[in-house]
């Protein structure tokens, strides 16, 4: 018999409102390992974005269990969650446009107790040189896919175990998608868990090992990415074959 390690994530029967009648999610349940990158797929509106601000305290789950390393979310401030190492880059990136590279990245490490953060800045401009070539340049005049990897740096600067992204490749170039990606698979690789949220289901199957698919509220797959690629029902309704 073998031993599954225990849950870095564990999501279980998660329900999630907005005001009195939107029922956002309807039981979720979904699980992520340490060492993953795990892919949560779904169209618009299906819930992905409530997914993960549930998990990092920015929305209360009307009822479920949301643990990170064994202990219950809800309920704890999203700057507490961020100190036990779960760091979210959100839809949308949100930086702040009128503060510096520089300021962004402090901002990250708002939660951090540390002092001396020069380890963290040195991975962040190894992660994206770029950055590190535009320290005093203004958020908001960043590139789209620069802006994406000045949020991913500003949530690296808290030095998580586990990585949420919320559509990182959003309104970004094919190429510029792919360097997101490469990125990704080095941040895993360097021992960061990575739990990522997408419509670009290629990608996300492509980069993951699990993924789940998320309907109206409700997961309706969860399996090997390789597996859900092969899927017929997943090609057609979210890989745009047959
Ligand atoms: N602040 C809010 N107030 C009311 N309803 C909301 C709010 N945020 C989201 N919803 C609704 O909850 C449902 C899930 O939204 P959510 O943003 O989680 O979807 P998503 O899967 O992230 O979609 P997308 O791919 O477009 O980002 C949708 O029906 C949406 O309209
Ligand atoms: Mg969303």
């Amino acid at each position: 018999m073998t031993m599954k390690p225990p849950a870095m994530l564990e999501l279980d029967g998660v329900h999630a409102v907005y005001g009195k009648k939107i029922r956002a999610l309807k039981g979720v349940s979904l699980e992520v390992r340490a060492g993953e990158v795990v892919a949560l797929i779904g169209n618009n509106g299906a819930g992905k974005t409530t997914i993960m601000k549930t998990v990092a305290g920015l929305l209360q789950p009307e009822k479920g269990v949301v643990r990170f390393q064994g202990r219950d979310l809800p309920g704890m401030p999203p700057d507490q969650i961020m100190r036990m190492g779960l760091s979210l880059v959100p839809e949308g990136r949100r930086i702040f446009p009128r503060l510096t590279v520089m300021e962004n990245l402090e901002m990250g490490a708002y939660s951090r107790r540390e002092k001396d953060l020069s380890r963290e800045y040195d991975h962040v401009f190894h992660l994206f040189p770029v950055l590190g070539k535009r320290r005093q340049q203004f958020g908001g005049t960043l590139s789209g896919g620069e802006q994406q990897m000045l949020a991913m740096g500003r949530a690296l600067m808290a030095a998580p175990k586990l990585l949420m992204l919320d559509e990182p490749s959003m309104g970004l170039a094919p190429v510029v998608v792919d360097k997101i990606f490469e990125i990704i698979e080095l941040i895993n690789k360097e021992g960061v868990t990575v739990f990522l949220v997408e419509q670009n289901a290629k990608r996300a199957l492509r980069a993951s090992s699990r993924a789940y698919v998320l309907e109206t509220g409700e997961i309706v797959a969860a399996a090997d990415s390789a597996a859900l690629m092969r899927d017929p029902a997943v090609q057609k309704a979210y890989l745009g074959l047959h």
